[in-house]
């Protein structure tokens, strides 16, 4: 329907090579919860956040955010296809230490980005469309925490 269009469409407009946007989304994420650097053992090698961006494990983690975000535009029709990923994807987030709440500011950081990269494009449909989606991600991740 109206939401795969508004998401494939403006997936598609960022271009092919994601990882700048991710950049953004990940500064946005940093600027709002600092704490979630330390979360990243290697965030030690590097001084700033934007020192820390721009090394090349934060690069890759950011790549792979990309590719998980491809992956579930890319299975719009299928969500649920991707469950059981997403459900180790969130198992290994508990793992590091990452809190079921950060998803929010993520998501906020994720809607920032899409903002930014879109201009007049980004609308209230849009937004809507990629929370809907979004929220699909999360909930299939959060599952990795329970017991
Ligand atoms: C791996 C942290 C959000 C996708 C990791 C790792 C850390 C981490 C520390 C292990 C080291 C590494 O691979 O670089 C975080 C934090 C997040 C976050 C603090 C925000 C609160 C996300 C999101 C996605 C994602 C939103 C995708 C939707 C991945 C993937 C891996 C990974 C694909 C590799 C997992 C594997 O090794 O199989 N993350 N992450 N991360 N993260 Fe995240």
């Amino acid at each position: 329907g109206k939401d795969k269009e508004l998401i494939r469409g403006s997936w598609e407009s960022l271009g092919n090579n994601k990882v700048p946007h991710g950049v953004v989304m990940f500064s946005r994420l940093f600027e709002l919860d600092p704490a979630l650097l330390s979360l990243f053992h290697y965030s030690t090698n590097c001084g700033s956040t934007q020192d820390c961006l721009s090394s090349p494990e934060f690069l890759d983690h950011v790549t792979k955010v990309m590719l998980v975000i491809d992956a579930a535009v890319s299975h719009l029709d299928d969500l649920h296809s991707l469950e059981d990923f997403l459900l180790n994807l969130g198992r290994k987030h508990q793992a590091v230490g990452v809190n079921t709440q950060s998803f929010a500011v993520v998501g906020e950081s994720l809607l920032y980005m899409l903002q930014c990269s879109l201009g007049q494009a980004y609308t209230a449909p849009l937004r809507q469309a990629w929370l809907n989606m979004y929220s699909i991600v999360v909930a299939a991740m959060s599952r990795g925490w329970a017991k």
